[in-house]
């Protein structure tokens, strides 16, 4: 039941048709009893500037950012949580009387579904990033948060893995990070076959196009690695088919977008959303 007491909360981006994000909180609301509600604002990029004012003029309790405004929206933000000043990029805001504070739960959502989906830890790993985007850069923090001892960032465009590896490494000095054009060729062969894990973040065999080559060959994968592949839909690309085959544990994305949501709700309700239960709706 809407009334003068609820609080909204939402979801900004451009377009939005595809999000699951109203469905999995109003779920939550729902299972929790609480007079909140959610709704998808599909904000047009001229207006980014006036949507965030109307947060504060409507007291919205907070949103969820979403492509393409994760990084846009920072300067119109009161404050930043360390984490996400690190990373760049918001996906989660809060209004607290009237102040907005800009949080990254992506990070924490993807350590999350390594450690409790895949059971995986990251201390010691030897890890490879795939691409050079603002998904690559999350899980570049992922995985030095989780406390990794190497880093690869492989990239079709090598200087952007190399601009990459230079932004992050300044706050992980210990760590030994690197960027490289990704080619099919011996050194980056012998650097995915070393890695502990491995994060594909292009959108290589995402729906449609899903009957691709795998960005890495069956071939370099063995028994032991973890393959990340931050892509849902389809449920099983190619890169996981090859890593299955490999005997190579695999891993889709969608419990990412599962834990960043709980994370957001948790700062905006302090209460945890039933998992289980968005695992049925999606
Ligand atoms: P996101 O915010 O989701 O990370 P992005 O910033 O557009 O999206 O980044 C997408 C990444 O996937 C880029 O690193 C891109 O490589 P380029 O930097 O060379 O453009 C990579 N990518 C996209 N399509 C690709 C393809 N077909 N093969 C390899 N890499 C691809």
């Amino acid at each position: 039941m809407i009334d003068n007491k609820t609080k909204i909360l939402g979801l900004f981006g451009y377009p939005l048709e595809h999000s699951f994000s109203p469905l999995l909180h109003n779920q939550a609301i729902k299972e929790l009893g609480l007079n909140y509600a959610y709704f998808s604002f599909p904000v047009k990029p001229d207006l980014l500037k006036d949507a965030v004012s109307g947060l504060r003029a409507l007291n919205f309790r907070g949103v969820n950012v979403t492509i393409p405004y994760k990084e846009k929206i920072i300067p119109y933000l009161d404050e930043l949580d360390s984490l996400a000043e690190k990373v760049g990029a918001v996906n989660t805001i809060v209004n607290n009387d009237g102040i907005l504070k800009g949080y990254n739960t992506d990070v924490i959502g993807l350590k999350r579904m390594i450690e409790e989906d895949a059971g995986y830890t990251l201390q010691g790993y030897r890890a490879v990033v795939i691409g050079a985007g603002g998904a690559a850069r999350a899980a570049c923090f992922t995985v030095l948060q989780g406390g990794a001892k190497e880093l690869t960032i492989l990239n079709r465009t090598g200087e952007k893995a190399v601009l990459l590896a230079e932004s992050v490494e300044k706050y992980y000095p210990s760590v030994d990070i690197k960027g490289l054009s990704f080619q099919l060729d011996k050194e980056c062969r012998k650097i995915v076959e070393n890695a502990n894990i491995v994060i594909d973040t292009t959108p290589v065999g995402m729906s449609p196009a899903i009957e691709v080559e795998p960005i890495i060959p069956e071939k370099w994968l063995n028994p032991g690695q973890l393959i990340v592949d931050l892509v849902y839909n389809p449920p099983i690309t190619t890169l996981l088919k090859a890593a299955q085959k490999a005997g190579t544990a695999a891993i889709n994305g969608k419990g990412m977008l599962l834990y960043q949501g709980i994370e957001a709700f948790k700062i905006w309700t302090g209460l945890e959303p039933n998992v289980e239960s968005w695992k049925k709706l999606i």
